[in-house]
């Protein structure tokens, strides 16, 4: 039997068809049975009447099918400007099961009204919701975004080992694990070993989990993300800032036109070149200008971290996208390049977008051999470790810049959502590890 793909029935009036696929919805209304019936294409509404099924049993057994049961279905496609997908229903004359009628528990088990800790408990099942996994086609479609920007550039996917021994961002997020006789840890970024390549491949980029082991439960943390990294030869500060740039009109632009974009009822505009450049120097003064004040419920003063709130809140008042740059030196890793005119500030940018903020971390790398062991040095890290990391510098160093974007946090951000749980399959979190 031949079956029909679901988003192919709208040519199809008039006609005959097969189609299989999962009962989203069962309704009964006296002697009709209304299905909505759901592929990996799409949804149609179904409806079972008795004088149209020409085998003995069928109705019955139509009468007990349940939500979740995988069915084929046969039936005349009909214009009906009533029926809630694409103005078409299906005129059923047999549905039957695959394999079994689904248990009929699901009906009380995840309601309107359910919990957040029973719909993370049935993520599985949740996964098959509309909103839901059109959150994951989104996330596909921006995944695609980015590649296809990369590979527009001649960038080179890579894929560096996500089981590491040295540290990227900081002891305090670090998952540490017994690796046979030895300490290893989880990666929590791909960069150093990006860096690596640059000179065979000059650009690069992989799509790859990284892990933090984040203490603190706020709406945009997970400890598992994907996290998408590049890396570029010959790239100075600002090279940096425009690439970052015109990667997010990119992604807007391959977003807005397509079709599923419209069902989240966004307002999405492409942002405008070039984004809002705030120095951290800056955001301290604007924090105070639109009094947004720190966690201790007092003003930030220079060389205080700007915590994820007044972060949010600053990028929210400036209301686009903008970079924060230049950070004091210490504040962030070893590895940024430290500003030759101003040594007390890095080459470094964060880009906030409003509802998230932060979303991507990037710098300029320090490219001088003392100047990177001098930032071992202010991070308490053993050289030997990074032995081939350093020999970058030594072999061949050249101007290089590169970030790393969240993309669960660009998915949120894109799509408003509150919380970056709904930007992935499953999330990781603090207290969640299952399914
Ligand atoms: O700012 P981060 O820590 O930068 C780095 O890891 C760099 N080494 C990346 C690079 O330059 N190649 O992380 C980069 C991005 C953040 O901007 C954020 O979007 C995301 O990774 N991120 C998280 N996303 C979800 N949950 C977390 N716990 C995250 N931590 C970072």
């Amino acid at each position: 039997m031949d079956f029909i793909p679901i988003s192919k029935l709208p040519e199809k009036i008039g006609y005959s068809v097969n189609i299989r696929g999962w009962l989203h919805h069962v309704r009964h209304q006296g002697k009709l049975i209304f299905f909505v019936i759901r592929d990996s294409s799409g949804y149609v509404q179904a409806v079972a009447k008795l004088e149209a099924f020409n085998e003995e049993d069928g109705y019955t057994l139509a009468q007990n099918l349940t939500r979740e049961t995988a069915v084929n279905a046969t039936g005349k496609i009909k214009k009906d400007v009533r029926a809630p997908y694409n103005g078409i229903e299906l005129q059923l004359s047999s549905i039957r099961p695959v394999i079994n009628i689904a248990s009929p528990e699901l009906e009380y088990e995840i309601r309107p009204d359910s919990g957040p800790q029973v719909l993370a408990d049935k993520r599985h099942l949740v996964l098959r919701g509309e909103r839901t996994s059109d959150i994951i086609r989104v996330r596909d479609l921006v995944t695609r975004s980015l590649r296809e920007f990369f590979f527009q550039r001649n960038f080179t996917e890579v894929t560096p080992p996500t089981i590491v021994q040295t540290q990227v961002e900081g002891g305090s997020t670090l998952f540490s694990f017994k690796y046979f006789d030895q300490e290893a840890y989880l990666t929590q970024s791909s960069q150093l070993y990006l860096e690596t390549l640059l000179p065979s491949f000059e650009n690069v980029f992989c799509v790859l989990p990284s892990f933090r082991a984040e203490k603190s439960r706020t709406r945009r943390h997970l400890t598992e993300y994907t996290h998408i990294e590049a890396e570029m030869a010959w790239f100075e500060f600002d090279d940096l800032l425009e690439f970052m740039e015109d990667m997010i009109i990119h992604v807007y632009e391959f977003l807005i036109p397509n079709p599923l974009i419209k069902k989240f009822n966004l307002n999405l505009q492409v942002p405008i070149k070039p984004f809002e450049r705030v120095s951290y120097h800056k955001a301290i003064e604007l924090l105070r200008e639109f009094n947004i004040k720190g966690e201790t419920g007092e003003f930030l003063e220079y060389g205080d971290d700007i915590t994820e709130g007044p972060e949010r809140a600053l990028v929210d008042t400036i209301n686009k996208p903008t970079f924060l740059t230049h950070f004091p030196l210490g504040m962030k890793p070893f590895y940024m390049k430290v500003n030759t005119e101003n040594p007390k500030i890095m080459n470094a940018a964060d880009l906030l977008l409003p509802g998230v903020g932060e979303i991507i971390g990037g710098s300029q790398r320090e490219d001088d051999l003392e100047r990177l062991v001098a930032g071992y040095k202010r991070e308490g890290l053993d050289l030997n470790t990074y032995y081939w990391y350093t020999d970058q510098r030594k072999y061949g160093s050249v101007p290089h810049s590169g970030f790393g974007l969240g993309l669960e946090r660009l998915v949120q951000a894109i799509l408003s959502l509150e919380h970056i749980r709904d930007a992935c399959l499953y999330p990781r979190l603090i207290n969640r590890a299952t399914p």
